[in-house]
């Protein structure tokens, strides 16, 4: 099937709960009830929800966070966005293209590919040993652009200058570059086809603070002079605090608050984001969640997933599934999130 034979007619006609909060009128990304199920090996017919209904939009430019506790899903997210994974079920319209149709495997060669780029945790396992600083960051521009020469090595210079990375250490290894230079290599490389959204998953956890601090910076201007989206996985609630306009917070499998970061940070309409921004120094109280999470296998379908570690948790939140709804400018997953804004009205 052809790019254009899969353009959305509109891309916009479906309102959905992830949707409102969104800067841009024309988004540069649309998600639509997104699942991910991975079925369990023996486990007849059991499936492991991992991204499950989930629907957001990114626009151009625009820095998106996301956060949430180890295994809520927000790698498999990302890796679904940046089609690495091939969807369960849903849609992904990237620039009015139905994108989450096309099989990983087909995307990996279609020139759209270039268009979005993702940035691992761990540079050095992104990097292969074998391929020096220049060749990681020529790499992309040989296949896709079709670079070679003097066109080639200017480009990867300009690269290399643009995250910060000294040209003298373009002929090294990985093993022979710090981790910062490493990561700087990584995100170069992600840049070198020129993408409209860049997805980095915890691109600066294998980092010391003091180089974390230098790397965000460089994302965060890169996002300003070249107009790129972000969508921003991290543990480090600070950090998304700082870098991202607006944030998703997910919870098994689920986006149960998004919204303006500022908005999210300063006051958390669901009752997770509480515990989770009670969590960061200074923030008051810390909420102690008691209990274990759910399964994320078969989940039960009428019952909030929160329920059972829940601090506020009533009866009723055991038999009633809450859905996203919007609230205001934000978007909250909890049967009593509209009466938080009240009370706090
Ligand atoms: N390829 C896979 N096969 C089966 N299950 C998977 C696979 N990848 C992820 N999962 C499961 O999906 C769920 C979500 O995993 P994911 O890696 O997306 O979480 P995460 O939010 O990125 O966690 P972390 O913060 O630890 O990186 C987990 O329960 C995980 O075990
Ligand atoms: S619906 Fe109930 S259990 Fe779920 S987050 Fe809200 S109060 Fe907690
Ligand atoms: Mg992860």
């Amino acid at each position: 099937m052809t790019l254009a034979a899969t353009r959305f007619a509109d891309a916009r006609s479906e309102a959905l709960p992830g949707d409102f909060a969104a800067v841009s009128a024309e988004p540069l990304l649309r998600v639509e009830r997104l699942r991910k199920f991975f079925p369990l090996a023996g486990g007849r017919g059991s499936q492991l929800h991992a991204v499950d209904d989930v629907s957001l939009t990114v626009g151009r430019g625009e820095s998106l966070g996301l956060v949430g506790e180890s295994g809520c899903g927000k790698s498999t997210l990302a890796r679904l966005l940046a089609r690495l994974h091939d969807p369960t079920d849903g849609r992904i319209v990237f620039d009015g293209n139905d994108i989450g149709s096309i099989p990983a495997s087909c995307f990996a060669r279609r020139p759209d590919r270039a268009r979005i780029q993702m940035v691992f945790q761990d540079p050095t396992d992104s990097l292969n040993p074998r391929f020096t600083a220049f060749d990681a960051i020529a790499e992309p521009l040989k296949l896709l652009e079709r670079l070679q020469g003097d066109a080639l090595r200017d480009r990867v210079a300009e690269l290399a200058s643009q995250v910060g990375l000294p040209a003298e250490l373009l002929p090294r290894y990985p093993h022979q570059l710090s981790g910062g230079q490493k990561a700087r290599v990584g995100i170069a490389r992600a840049l070198s086809v020129r993408p409209d959204l860049l997805i980095l998953d915890e691109p600066t956890a294998a980092l010391d603070v003091s180089v974390q601090a230098v790397v965000l910076q460089l994302l965060e201007r890169l996002r300003r002079e070249l107009g790129l989206a972000l969508i921003f996985v991290s543990h480090d609630l600070n950090v998304v605090r700082l870098l991202t306009e607006r944030v998703a917070v997910m919870y098994l499998g689920e986006i149960v608050e998004i919204g303006p970061s500022e908005q999210v940070f300063r006051q958390p309409l669901h009752p997770y984001t509480r515990a989770l921004i009670s969590s960061i120094p200074g923030q008051g109280p810390r909420i102690r969640l008691q209990g274990e999470a759910r399964s994320p296998i078969d989940p039960p379908a009428s019952a909030c997933r929160f329920h059972g570690r829940c601090p506020e948790g009533q009866d009723r939140c055991g038999r009633e599934k809450p859905r996203l709804v919007p609230i205001e400018a934000r978007a909250a997953a909890c049967l009593f999130a509209a009466k938080q804004v009240s009370s706090a009205g």
